[in-house]
């Protein structure tokens, strides 16, 4: 039977077997996935872990330091932090395709991550990359049962054919509830194990248009406030993910404060899922969205008007992108 310490037994065994005493680098993302996967193999060759943050500038408020001081904090793990916001934005700069965007995101974070094992190197060689892929990641991007490729998620489909690592993938037949069990037998933290799920590419597929650093501080700023209200209002657990997205090519006119305004819309998509495959739009009191709404429209000037996706999946992917 399927019991979250059976399959840590399982796959401790099995990683300790496919690592022995070489090195590996684990990327985490902030989000649930990588942490739970880094805990387990830090459970299995514990020292022979090193974590790697690549902080790419697309990342919520407040992500960066729950990496680096909570998690690090739980764990003990060893961590390098990569700051290369300026490098993703530059190549990002422009570019308003969905899968472009996924393409490069998926290439520099391999690059950096090259870059950071060749750092390392001289001290400890690195031999295997984890990485915190699921099984609806895997089946969504055609990798397991020949479904086509709707979204090519960076953290399967993405990587170069010269890469230089062998794979350690723990979580690959595990679905996210199985993670989370996993995770909190870890011992690691409720604010982890149970944070919505977040993209790999970060905020970068949640501004509809192209991607700048005002663009994104304007979406960071809304979403921290989206964040906030739900978490005050007790209703986390019932959502399943909240993306909120810059419409950011789109202007409507409104009037604020003094007069008339010209600025960008928002969208609120609080869906409810159990496995992202498919989800429905979470019916969430009308109270908490107005209280979001005038918030951000108070709160966040280039904003003046936010909207509600009603859509569920399918049609409607969670994410715009
Ligand atoms: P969609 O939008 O396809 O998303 O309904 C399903 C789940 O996958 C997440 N997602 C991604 N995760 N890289 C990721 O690591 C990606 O490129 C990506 N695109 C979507 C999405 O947040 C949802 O949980």
């Amino acid at each position: 039977t399927w019991t979250p310490s059976n399959i840590i037994e399982e796959q401790v065994a099995r990683i300790r077997e496919q690592v022995g005493d070489k090195q590996v680098l684990c990327a985490l993302s902030g989000g649930v996935d990588s942490a739970v996967a880094a805990a387990l193999v830090q459970k299995a060759i514990g020292d022979q872990l090193t974590c790697v943050f690549v902080d790419h500038g697309l990342l919520r408020a407040g992500e960066a330091s729950q990496v680096e001081k909570d998690y690090v904090g739980v764990t003990n793990v060893r961590l390098v932090t990569k700051n290369v916001e300026e490098q993703f934005l530059g190549h990002l700069s422009g570019v308003t395709d969905p899968e472009q965007k996924r393409k490069i995101i998926g290439r520099e974070f391999i690059r950096t991550f090259e870059e950071a094992a060749r750092e390392l190197d001289a001290e400890r060689h690195i031999e295997f990359l984890v990485q915190g892929t699921l099984y609806p990641d895997v089946v969504e991007s055609g990798g397991g049962t020949g479904t086509a490729n709707i979204k090519s998620h960076h953290n399967v489909g993405g990587l170069p054919d010269d890469l230089q690592f062998s794979l350690i993938e723990p979580l690959r037949t595990l679905f996210k509830d199985e993670v989370r069990a996993i995770g909190k037998e870890l011992g690691l933290p409720d604010e982890i194990v149970q944070r919505h799920p977040f993209p790999g590419p970060g905020l970068a597929i949640r501004i509809i248009g192209a991607i700048d650093r005002e663009r994104l501080d304007i979406l960071r700023a809304a979403d921290l406030i989206a964040r906030e209200e739900l978490a005050a209002s007790g209703l986390d657990r019932e959502v399943w993910q909240f993306p909120v997205v810059l419409l950011a090519d789109v202007r409507s006119v409104g009037v604020q404060g003094d007069g008339r305004t010209y600025g960008h819309p928002i969208v609120l998509r609080p869906v409810s899922s159990e496995d992202a495959m498919t989800a429905d739009w979470s019916r969430l009191p009308y109270d908490l969205i107005a209280k979001i709404s005038n918030r951000i429209t108070n709160e966040v000037r280039e904003i003046n008007r936010v909207v509600l996706d009603v859509t569920s999946k399918p049609p409607g992917t969670i994410e715009w992108e």
